[in-house]
């Protein structure tokens, strides 16, 4: 089962400006954990330990979280404030953290092609912090490793959005193979909507199976004129298999300033109902 888990985190965050001026995005925080973390703790859950992070100019932040800070330590160490830290040290402690820097901007696709140092030739997992999900009982990654386990091929998370809504993602055309899972015919990065093959979009949820990196090698430019990992994702299905997952959960598009307040608001009402 797949043991890395790849999270592109160099775009420079620009719906957040001025908070991500000086500031990678990754590590705003939804009530007070940085959004990046939410989705390593969901990577680790799902058994992927190694975590894989494409990083760049002004991304140090991130690597600073996923470390021992000693002097902080040694501040609140016997003190009540110890057990904030303690979520964030079972990362330290069970995962391992790599990173490599996407030195220019090309699109989804070429971040993941960076990633391939760190990945290797194995089956890996693919988070788009900027999409913070929580599953009904499993996490998505969770789900989408159940159909890996089965099918052995790549599998992406979708979501059934509004028809006014799918120029904003990638959209698949599939038939459907079980209760929540299709096979996908085609799909297109960010239709119109009249062009849209389904109202199914893709969330920022993969297992990538690593033939996908000589196929993104051999991906022309799409969309914007950037490498998209949905332009090879399409040739992998034409080859082989490709699935789709429609998961069970909720997702949070914390790439918009709207999503991120209602994510806000969500996990802020869950701590009050605990407390
Ligand atoms: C990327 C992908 C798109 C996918 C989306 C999910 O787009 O290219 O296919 O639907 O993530 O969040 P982005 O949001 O990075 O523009």
């Amino acid at each position: 089962m797949p043991t890395k888990c790849l999270f592109p985190a160099a775009g420079y965050g620009t719906r957040f400006l001025p908070a991500t001026k000086a500031m990678p995005k990754e590590v705003l925080p939804v009530v007070d954990k940085p959004l990046i973390q939410y989705g390593v703790e969901e990577a680790l859950d799902a058994g992927m330990r190694h975590i894989s992070i494409i990083t760049g100019r002004g991304k140090r932040a991130i690597e600073d979280h996923f470390d021992t800070s000693y002097e902080l330590e040694d501040q609140i160490e016997g003190t009540s404030k110890e057990d904030r830290l303690a979520d964030i040290r079972r990362l330290i402690d069970e995962c391992t953290f790599s990173y490599t820097r996407q030195v220019t901007m090309g699109g989804l696709g070429h971040a993941i092609l960076t990633g391939e140092i760190l990945v290797g030739h194995e089956p890996f997992g693919v988070i788009l912090a900027d999409d913070l999900c929580i599953g009904e009982t499993d996490s998505v990654m969770q789900q989408l490793i159940a159909v890996y386990r089965k099918y052995r091929c790549s599998v992406v998370a979708v979501e059934a959005v509004d028809p006014d809504q799918v120029h904003k993602y990638g959209v698949i055309d599939g038939r459907q193979l079980d209760a929540n899972i299709f096979t996908i015919d085609s799909m297109v990065e960010k239709p119109p909507a009249d062009e849209a093959p389904s109202n199914l979009a893709i969330i920022g949820r993969y297992i990538l199976t690593p033939d996908i990196f000589d196929i993104l090698r051999r991906t022309p430019p799409g969309k914007n004129g950037e490498l998209q990992i949905t332009d090879a994702l399409q040739i992998q299905a034409r080859e082989g298999m490709v699935l789709a997952c429609q998961f069970k959960g909720r997702r949070f598009d914390c790439g918009s300033v709207d999503g991120f307040v209602e994510a806000t608001n969500h996990f802020y009402n869950l701590r009050r109902e605990k407390q």
